[in-house]
């Protein structure tokens, strides 16, 4: 069968915890869509592991693949898998030869509209890992896929065209000084060599395929999805959103696993107790002015700095209209609700429960960021819970979770529809509240 794990909100709702957590009783693990923007963190024991590109069923020995709707930058992809050989893993990773190539003329394209775009609406905030200019040249028709790198002529043939087109632009309508990210020469050597070294160390595959016959023979595939069901670029708040589709139809375009085996699997929204982003764009329940105070100490206690780039997040209360979006884009199944630890102990607790937009009360997200920027939350108060031994309560179970906390999961529950199956009380593989696995 399958799961398949969706952010429900921005990002970095945790993930990368579950897909640990469940990986256990996964054959392979699949990313679906992005590239090294992504930043999950996997903790085991104590020890942390921070992954980009390299699927997290790893810490578990588990066979990774990185599917055709991911952008593959192979240096980082060597490098991560580097570190991770330091810390005594010995990641499995295989790579679909439809997946494209960010070439290092993309993360000089990346900064260089980020700069453009500074004073103005437009401003991303990317991770500057040149994944947007990456998914252009795919759907421009003028992109690199690793499959391309095992062959010189093509590779050239290829580069010669794209890297002309950007060298022109880079020049004549940004005016920089194109550098060696746009050498042909230095280009063709340097990629032409990462083709080798994938095919070498058997890590290439028809993605599709390569899963097709895994399912066939009953394994079980873990989806992992990254970024978050607000920063899709068809369901999020565009323009402040990535380039991919992190919602669960990503993962069945994104790995060529046909859309009734991923529907017919369980989809779990993974759901981060209160809301946090880094970039642009709105937050209409961000904590400011006045609660500016209580926005630092989650951020302090959540360790709410971005994994890729250390930037402090946005910190905002829960925000159901969003949920709901995300529950209905993706079909959740199942819910896991993480950081309920980080909320201990706080003075108030309020729950976004609804929008307040041109005198009407929505319950759902506005079609247009602009109409998003523009809706003012209805909080619901909640009562709050105190600190516990949470590693106790992981260990006893969901009753020994204080009433409180219960009372806010099972509101989330009978607001989307969907149960919840684990509840993050730390960051630890063996902090979380497990009441059924999706596997069940
Ligand atoms: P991802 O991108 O969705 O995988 O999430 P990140 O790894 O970027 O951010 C989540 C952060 O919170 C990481 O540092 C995790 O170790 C940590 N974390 C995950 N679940 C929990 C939880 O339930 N409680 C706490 N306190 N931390 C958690
Ligand atoms: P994980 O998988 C949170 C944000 C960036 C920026 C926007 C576009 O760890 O949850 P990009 O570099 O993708 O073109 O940036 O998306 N962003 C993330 N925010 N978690 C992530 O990944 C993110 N990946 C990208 O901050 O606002
Ligand atoms: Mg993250």
């Amino acid at each position: 069968m399958t799961v398949t794990i969706v952010g429900a909100q921005l990002g970095d709702e945790g993930k990368g915890a579950l897909v640990d957590r469940w990986g256990e009783e996964a054959d392979t693990v699949v990313r679906y869509q992005g590239g090294d923007n992504a930043g999950h963190t996997v903790v085991e024991g104590g020890e942390e592991y921070k992954l980009s590109l390299v699927p997290s069923g790893c810490v578990r020995g588990k066979t990774g693949v990185l599917g055709n709707g991911c952008v593959v930058n192979p240096r980082t992809l060597f490098d991560e898998i580097e570190t991770l050989r330091e810390k005594g893993l010995d990641p499995d990773v295989r790579v679909a030869k439809r997946a494209h190539v960010i070439l290092p003329y993309h993360r000089v394209f990346d900064n260089m509209e980020e700069t453009d775009k500074e004073d103005t609406d437009m401003k991303v905030g990317t991770t500057g890992r040149g994944i947007g200019p990456t998914y252009e040249d795919k759907a421009g028709r003028r992109g690199v896929r690793i499959g391309d790198l095992l062959d010189t002529d093509v590779l050239r043939n290829r580069l010669e065209y794209t890297v002309a087109n950007k060298r022109a632009i880079a020049e004549e309508v940004y005016g920089i000084d194109a550098g060696v990210e746009f050498d042909v020469d230095e280009l063709v050597a340097e990629f032409a060599e990462y083709g080798r070294r994938l095919q070498e160390n058997d890590m290439l595959v028809e993605a599709g395929d390569f899963l097709y016959e895994q399912h066939e023979a009953g394994g079980n595939l873990l989806f992992e999805g990254a970024q978050g069901t607000s920063i899709d670029i068809d369901h999020g708040n565009y323009p402040n959103v990535t380039s991919s589709n992190p919602t669960a139809g990503g993962a069945t375009v994104g790995s060529g696993v046909g859309p009734g085996v991923v529907g017919a699997g369980e989809i779990v929204g993974i759901v981060k107790a209160y809301l946090s982003r880094v970039g642009e764009g709105p937050l209409p329940t961000e904590m400011e002015d006045d609660e500016e105070d209580l926005a630092d100490e989650i951020r302090e206690k959540g360790g709410e700095f971005g994994t890729v780039t250390g930037r402090p997040r946005r910190i905002g209360w829960l925000d159901v209209p969003m949920l709901r979006h995300a529950a209905r884009r993706s079909s959740f199944t199942g819910l896991a609700v993480n950081h309920v630890d980080v909320l201990a102990g706080l003075e108030e607790l309020q729950v976004c429960h609804s929008y307040e937009l041109d005198g009407e009360t929505r319950e759902t997200v506005p079609a247009t960021t602009e109409e998003w920027a523009r809706c003012e939350p209805n909080f619901r108060e909640f009562e709050t819970w105190s600190e516990q031994d949470w590693s106790a309560v992981a260990e006893e179970g969901y009753d020994a979770l204080p009433a409180a906390c219960r009372d806010y999961l099972e509101y989330l529950e009978s607001e989307l529809g969907a149960p919840v199956y684990a509840v993050g009380v730390g960051p630890d593989r063996d902090q979380t509240v497990e009441r059924q696995t999706p596997w069940e």
